[in-house]
């Protein structure tokens, strides 16, 4: 057998793309710091929003997503640098022919980040309505990384039961709750501990947040 088969994807397993679905729930500037920080690192990424987030986006940010225009347009319209668009692919939310929607795709895992109680209600079914519940059933069953950041209060028992469900499936849930222990000062120090907590989630070196009583951790190992 010849290894060309066998050994010539080494270099995409080393950097396997991260799979980023934005839903509508408020706080899409969740995802706007996350994918800020991964085209940073020089990660890989797999994009796709909802039509609801779409809505969000105009809601809260006055943003209207050129979404069937240019990667280039649509990292343009989220103030993210248009340099960076080889690491991005960016799917449409109905495309179940999409690279992610199947699980012979390799990925790292996938964030829904914000992760409305709509797109929670229907990965708990196993329902497919769209590419974004697809990709992240696909994800649970090859066992690999789903994290789920919702945004709502209060929940309800449906919903409750709904994380329960996921999480027996191996997802891990999360919700967009910023502590205060690290003393924020502004929005964006709130926005940048969830999205500092997410990515330690993937094991990704970040310092987006004070950590608790790390310094102390340092000085003691001096
Ligand atoms: C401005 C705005 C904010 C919303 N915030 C939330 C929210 O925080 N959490 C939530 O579960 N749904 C929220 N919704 C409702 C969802 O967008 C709606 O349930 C939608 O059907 C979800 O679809 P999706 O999961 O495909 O994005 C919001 C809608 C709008 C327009």
């Amino acid at each position: 057998m010849s290894n060309s088969k066998t050994f010539s994807n080494n270099l995409f397993a080393l950097n396997k793309p991260l799979i980023v679905a934005v839903t509508g729930a408020s706080g899409v500037v969740y995802s706007i710091r996350l994918l800020d920080f991964l085209l940073a690192c020089g990660q890989k990424i797999e994009l796709v929003f909802s039509n609801a987030a779409l809505r969000v986006f105009q809601e809260e940010h006055d943003i209207i997503l050129p979404i069937n225009d240019s990667k280039e347009k649509i990292l343009q319209a989220l103030n993210l640098p248009e340099s960076r668009t080889d690491l991005v692919n960016i799917h449409k939310s109905n495309d179940y022919g999409a690279s992610i929607a199947s699980g012979s795709y390799p990925s790292m895992g996938m964030i829904v980040i914000p992760c409305t109680l709509g797109s929670l209600g229907s990965l708990a079914c196993g329902l497919s309505q769209n590419l974004i519940h697809r990709a992240g059933l696909v994800t649970l069953k090859e066992r690999r990384k789903l994290v789920i950041v919702l945004r709502e209060m209060p929940y309800g028992h449906i919903q409750l039961k709904h994380m329960l469900a996921l999480s027996e499936a191996g997802a891990v849930i999360t919700s967009a709750s910023p502590g205060f222990y690290h003393k924020p000062q502004t929005i964006q120090d709130q926005i940048d501990f969830v999205v500092g907590k997410v990515i330690d989630l993937f094991d990704l070196d970040n310092n987006l947040f004070k950590r608790w009583k790390v310094d102390s951790l340092n000085s003691s190992q001096a």
